[in-house]
């Protein structure tokens, strides 16, 4: 499976914090907001991964994240360069992807939760269709919406409804086999002028091949679009980090657990940020699993 993080967009609801540096590059406690949702791609097991973005956020991901080798993964960086829809992701890497399936990660989402990598390890298998994820909210109507029926099914999907017809937003977060660059290439741009992921998801559910799986209410999942939401993230990541002694969505770690890198390599990364407390993690990571 090839993995799709998209980075794209002008941040504008961040303004004027996004006029000059990606919203993606923002801190989350302790660490820039691409850590989040590229960690959930890396814990599915995808090591092969298209970061699309603006042209001039290239340069600034790449000196953090380079190509991805200190990681065990690859990441190719792919120009959108005016942001046309979520949808247009499959278009822009339909090359890359070849005839795999791919998921795609929202960059501005972050995941947390107990077994999260059981449910992506399970979902990222022999994918028939698409799998969508579900989460309850407050405010529905900011986001995709869905339904199922008894057996996970979904049964209605929409975007930022104003009348929803369930609390259960769509997360970021979507796995897809390789029909959907075709369905992608054949969308129409919506009234606001983009290729949207929910007409992508609709043609899956038209076709009864949509499942949506609920994270549930003992699950974390935020966005960080806004100021709010922004600041929210960060206090829920250092309320969790500072009470466990864990951190969320380090890279470095997630690499060595999941066998990309050995603990050698990562201690050596853990080097290279010898004065924070980030830093530190990573090496006693490496050393603990030595
Ligand atoms: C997008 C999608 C929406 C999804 C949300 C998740 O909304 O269009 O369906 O629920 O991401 O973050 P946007 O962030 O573009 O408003």
């Amino acid at each position: 499976m090839k993995g799709i993080l998209l980075a794209g967009g002008h941040g504008t609801r961040l303004h004027p914090i996004t006029l000059a540096v990606s919203k993606q590059l923002l801190p989350v406690n302790d660490k820039p907001l691409i850590y989040y949702p590229l960690s959930v791609l890396m814990l599915a097991g995808i090591r092969e991964i298209q970061v699309i973005c603006t042209p001039v956020d290239v340069p600034q991901l790449r000196r953090l994240l380079g190509d991805g080798s200190q990681l065990g993964i690859r990441l190719d960086y792919v120009e959108q360069p005016e942001p046309r829809g979520i949808a247009e992701a499959f278009i822009l890497g339909a090359d890359r992807i070849g005839s795999d399936p791919v998921a795609l990660v929202l960059g501005d989402n972050i995941f947390h939760g107990h077994n999260f990598y059981d449910i992506l390890q399970r979902h990222a298998r022999d994918i028939d269709g698409c799998v969508l994820f579900g989460f309850p909210v407050e405010d529905p109507s900011r986001y995709g919406v869905g339904r199922t029926d008894a057996e996970g099914k979904l049964v209605s999907i929409e975007e930022k409804p104003s009348n929803p017809r369930s609390n259960r937003a769509i997360v970021g977060l979507y796995f897809y086999d390789n029909d959907v660059i075709d369905i992608a290439k054949n969308l129409r741009p919506s009234a606001r002028g983009e290729l949207e992921i929910t007409d992508v998801n609709r043609v899956y559910l038209e076709r009864g091949k949509a499942r949506l799986y609920d994270l549930g209410r003992g699950f974390a999942w935020l966005d960080a679009g806004t100021p709010e939401s922004l600041l929210q993230a960060a206090q829920y990541v250092q309320v969790l980090e500072q009470r466990q002694g864990v951190r969320i969505a380090c890279l470095e770690e997630v690499a060595l657990r999941m066998g990309y890198i050995d603990a050698e390599a990562c201690h050596r990364l853990g080097t290279r940020l010898p004065s924070s407390d980030y830093g530190a993690y990573v090496r006693s990571i490496a050393k603990e699993l030595a």
